[in-house]
């Protein structure tokens, strides 16, 4: 099946196109983001002045026309409501234009499922790590094949936290990359670090970080903000690969994209002879290909969805999604 993808659940209005499970096209156009965070309002006038262009790439650098496409899905949730629905009404008003099937995907699954997919992993602990979610998942039979999910923040995303950290030290753009790149150099000043069995929680972390502003060099807060985070992320993760016993370890989401943590996670995975790994970074930043890799194999088995129950649900947790 060639199946286009339709991800807005956030900053990125992201088209991408699947074929038996190769990734065709992964086409773009993100939001860039003010001091002042996203209005999601905002965003989502930007998803619909940016959604035929990116459309028109997808199916450009995938060589096919709109009728070649045999099926179409998009971004269920979890997410912002008004970017949700503008991906949810581009992929309806298609689905019905060339009577193709259409299926809801679940934003977190689709993330550790690339993931999973790319690491050639059969059933790892995932560490979900993005803006929005932070968990720490595995795959569960019972009572229907979906996620677990095993740990989580007890408040923010560790990217919500860094993004947060970034615009309150003013940097441009406000980002965890840029923090990254900050990060180089700086020394280690000791700050808040709280994992309670496989959950952890980031407030306190960001609170006193960004009370630190003015009075620490601010690489040195840029590098401990990060290791601590990250260590956080790898205490928990660890102890739960211990306790299910695993030896695979896949991380997924936008904070995925960051090559220290990858490392720290490597050398967790190393101690324990265990495998590790994850999707090239275009497919861990939110992506519309992710979208499609997951809807192909619920339409191909099925799975779609009517027009009339096509809808957004903007707390999908991971664990209600059924993994196909
Ligand atoms: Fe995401």
């Amino acid at each position: 099946m060639k199946v286009m993808g339709i991800e807005s659940s956030a900053h990125t209005f992201g088209v991408g196109i699947v074929k038996s499970g190769k990734v065709l096209s992964n086409e773009k156009s993100m939001y860039k983001i003010s001091l002042s965070g996203m209005i999601p309002s905002n965003v989502a006038d930007f998803h619909i002045e940016h959604s035929n262009e990116v459309i028109s790439r997808a199916l450009e650098s995938a060589n096919l026309s709109m009728d070649e496409l045999d099926g179409i899905c998009y971004t269920k949730g979890p997410g912002m409501g008004p970017c949700l629905q503008i991906g949810q009404l581009c992929a309806k008003t298609i689905a019905k234009e060339l009577g193709i099937p259409i299926a809801t995907v679940n934003h977190s699954v689709a993330h550790i499922e690339i993931a999973r997919h790319y690491a050639r992993q059969k059933d790892p602990i995932a560490l979900y790590v993005s803006g929005g979610n932070s968990q720490i998942l595995k795959l569960q039979k019972k009572p229907k094949n979906h996620y677990y999910i095993i740990g989580e923040t007890f408040d923010i995303g560790v990217g919500n936290m860094l993004d947060n950290f970034a615009r309150a030290a003013k940097f441009d753009p406000a980002w965890g990359s840029t923090v990254a790149k900050a990060a180089q150099g700086g020394k280690y000043v000791e700050l808040p670090y709280v994992v309670k069995g496989m959950d952890f929680s980031f407030t306190g972390l960001l609170t006193r970080t960004n009370s630190l502003i003015g009075k620490e060099p601010i690489n040195d807060l840029c590098f401990s903000i990060q290791e601590t985070a990250f260590a956080m992320l790898c205490e928990a993760a660890e102890r739960a690969m211990l306790m299910t016993n695993s030896k695979e370890l896949c991380v997924c989401g936008g904070v995925a994209q960051s090559e220290r943590l990858k490392e720290m996670l490597a050398e967790v995975a190393r101690e324990h002879n265990a495998k590790f790994g994850y999707a090239p970074n275009a497919l861990n930043a939110d992506n519309g290909a992710m979208i499609a890799f997951v809807g192909e194999r619920m339409l191909s088995k099925g799975k779609g969805e009517s027009l009339s129950k096509c809808d957004i649900d903007q707390k999908y947790r991971t664990d209600l999604a059924t993994v196909y």
